[in-house]
């Protein structure tokens, strides 16, 4: 590991702007002298310039009760307003919003006044099925239009979604729609995906089969026009209500810290938590990153994400940031190799896209295969590279620039969190000189440093924890309903400053590398899973005595989930019959979803322990990774490691 970082660290390569970029760039240095001489003015006129304020705010930043930020909290604005209503009174209510394209090949380009007129509808909709401001909302859906109409009527309203991607189980869904005591689930019958249309609504049925729930009514879209099974009272089409629903909405103001979302992710318990963003600081930073990291030209460009909206780069870069800027933008419904290998090349081929934002673990998929498939496609309309999930290694970087930005285009690698809610660490494109692997410089307006374990500052060429030091406005402003476990995650490591869970270090220049979670949280394919989330799985199923799970280095998906199980005693002849490590496999995609999957399953009779008890992961992941195993002196039995390895070959 120390080799690599090393290599990274000497990574000798520089793009500097070209001149015409420069030039034409949305962002300036100047933007950073600003945030220097004023941070809290600094935010304050960004969130005047970009959104609009029904009831403009006279304070910007009430820190007084830390770590509960308030940001704007004397003004009053509709999130679903700014992105939608104001562009049409703007005149731009004939510019395309959202191209979307259906994997089975069906598309539809739907602009900002039709859009504007879809959420109105969804809102009324919503209202009359008994919805007020701060209710719930679970939305289940794929990537259809409606994905982002239901999240902007839940917005408009002032109520708070909670959106669970549509590869997460029923059990996962239930255990959400629980936390959040949500009101109603808005589903599909189903989406596609791989050639395939994947049932959602059975999930939905599933999960709300056992006991008692708080959910009222269940909408859902059609989509897949597959079977569905129907509960006469609590179900009720999409279509057929927004049919009946009046046209007219006239979008109310809330308060700047209104709840807008809750999005659940994975913590180092097994339990996720739900993190808690509210509605103006959240716009802000949205607005202004999108804008400001992605050179976005919002009357030429066309923008993609190729995110799900169920993870948070989905909601800040799909839904919220791209339609407060007024962007056009593409959405995909399916996954890259449908049908064939060159899909999202074919996407940005047709609709010129300018911007793409994806993955590292997709950039390395594509690699493997092969630049033949994108070089079928005129890319040529491309123009800004992003990056996020996970740290982009300079040879990904590399590809990315040359088969896919035709060897010029900036790559911005952006560093941030759901708990960030909007970008934190990127380069500026048109200012920053680019370096591959380095997600470089706080963005202006943020503080950001790396401390070492004692909480002092590490210097240049030097590694420690990444911390936040000032608030900013898309911080989480907590976890729902626990705000002891927002403290003691983020803010009891280093008294007042965010404790983000990444370890990081500066190189020479006293620029930003991210070298990976520094917790029990692993990075699968740019998606967290928490070790202890997938172990209580493990453990769940009858076959299990105990089970450890460690995130091991994986060439494509950057982690992947390695699983050391041990049987029950009285379990091991039924073990011997089956394949342990199928049922397994299988038994997780339905405890948490087909994300969490192990790729490896060992079966093993012990498990590395410290005398206390506790499982040294470190030494399995050593052997999972094929390495030498590490230090076992604190090891109770140190003789286990070479069970293990015995057992493995
Ligand atoms: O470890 C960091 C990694 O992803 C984590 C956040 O995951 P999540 O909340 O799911 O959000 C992902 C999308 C924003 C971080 O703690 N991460 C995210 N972006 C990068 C990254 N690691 C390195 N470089 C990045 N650009």
């Amino acid at each position: 590991m120390s080799n690599t970082i090393d290599n990274l660290l000497h990574e000798a390569r520089r793009f500097a702007p070209s001149e015409e970029f420069a030039a034409n760039a949305v962002a300036t240095a100047e933007l950073y002298e600003r945030a220097a001489a004023d941070r809290l003015g600094f935010w304050a006129d960004q969130s005047r310039d970009l959104l609009h304020w029904h009831t403009p705010f006279t304070r910007t930043l009430d820190w007084t009760n830390p770590p509960f930020a308030k940001w704007f909290d004397d003004g009053e604005l509709n999130v679903a307003y700014n992105c939608l209503d104001r562009h049409v009174l703007a005149g731009n209510g004939d510019r395309v919003a959202i191209h979307w394209e259906g994997e089975p090949g069906d598309s539809r380009s739907i602009t900002y006044a039709e859009l504007t007129a879809e959420v109105k509808k969804a809102a009324n909709l919503l209202t009359s099925l008994g919805i007020h401001a701060g209710d719930r909302v679970a939305i289940y859906l794929p990537m259809i239009p409606e994905a982002v109409i239901a999240m902007l009527a839940v917005a408009r309203i002032g109520a708070v979604h909670s959106v669970v991607f549509g590869g997460f189980s029923a059990e996962s869904l239930r255990s959400r729609i629980d936390d959040a005591e949500a009101k109603l689930v808005i589903t599909a019958d189903g989406g596609w995906r791989k050639g395939r249309v994947f049932p959602l609504k059975d999930a939905v049925d599933a999960a709300l089969a056992n006991g008692e729930s708080t959910v009222e009514h269940v909408l859902v879209v059609k989509r897949g026009e597959n079977e569905v099974a129907w509960t006469e009272g609590r179900d009720l089409w999409w279509q057929d209500e927004i049919a009946l629903v009046d046209a007219d909405h006239v979008a109310k103001a809330f308060p700047a810290e209104n709840p807008l979302f809750i999005l659940y992710t994975s913590g180092t318990t097994g339990k996720p938590k739900g993190i808690l963003h509210t509605s103006g600081g959240y716009l802000t930073q949205a607005a202004f990153t999108h804008k400001n990291v992605f050179d976005l030209h919002p009357e030429s460009d066309v923008y993609w994400c190729s995110a799900d909206v169920g993870w948070i780069t989905g909601h800040t870069y799909v839904v919220y940031g791209p339609l407060a800027n007024g962007a056009t933008q593409v959405l995909y419904e399916g996954t890259p190799e449908t049908p064939h290998p060159g899909r999202w090349w074919e996407i940005i081929e047709k609709y010129k896209v300018s911007i793409f934002y994806t993955a590292p673990t997709a950039i390395r998929s594509f690699m493997k295969i092969g630049r033949q498939h994108p070089q079928k496609f005129d890319l040529s309309s491309l123009r800004v590279l992003g990056s996020v999930g996970e740290p982009i290694n300079p040879e990904a970087w590399m590809w990315y620039r040359d088969v896919i930005g035709g060897g010029s285009t900036p790559i911005v690698d952006t560093w941030w969190q759901t708990e960030t809610g909007a970008i934190m660490v990127s380069a500026l494109p048109g200012v920053t000189t680019l370096k591959p692997g380095s997600a470089q410089v706080p963005l202006p307006g943020i503080s950001i440093d790396i401390l070492d374990e004692a909480g002092v500052p590490v210097g240049k060429d030097q590694g420690g924890l990444l911390v936040v030091t000032e608030p900013w406005p898309s911080m989480l402003r907590g976890i729902w309903g626990d705000p002891d476990r927002f403290i003691e995650t983020y803010w009891s490591k280093f008294g007042d400053k965010y404790f983000a869970g990444d370890g990081a270090r500066y190189d020479m220049d006293g620029e930003i590398w991210l070298m990976g979670r520094v917790d029990d949280v692993m990075n699968v394919s740019g998606h967290r899973l928490s070790t202890a989330e997938i172990e209580s799985a493990l453990v769940a199923h009858p076959l299990t005595a105990e089970a450890a799970v460690v995130g091991a280095a994986d060439e494509t998906t950057g982690q992947a989930v390695v699983a050391f199980v041990i049987i029950k005693q009285n379990q091991l002849e039924t073990a011997e019959s089956i394949d342990v490590a199928a049922e397994l496999r299988k038994h997780v995609s339905q405890q948490i979803g087909a994300i969490a999957r192990p790729r490896d399953i060992f079966i093993v009779t012990e498990l590395p322990k410290t005398r206390s008890g506790k499982i040294m992961r470190r030494l399995l992941r050593d052997v999972a990774e094929g390495r030498e195993v590490g230090d076992t002196t604190t090891l109770a039995d140190t003789a286990v490691m070479s069970s293990i390895q015995a057992k493995l070959t």
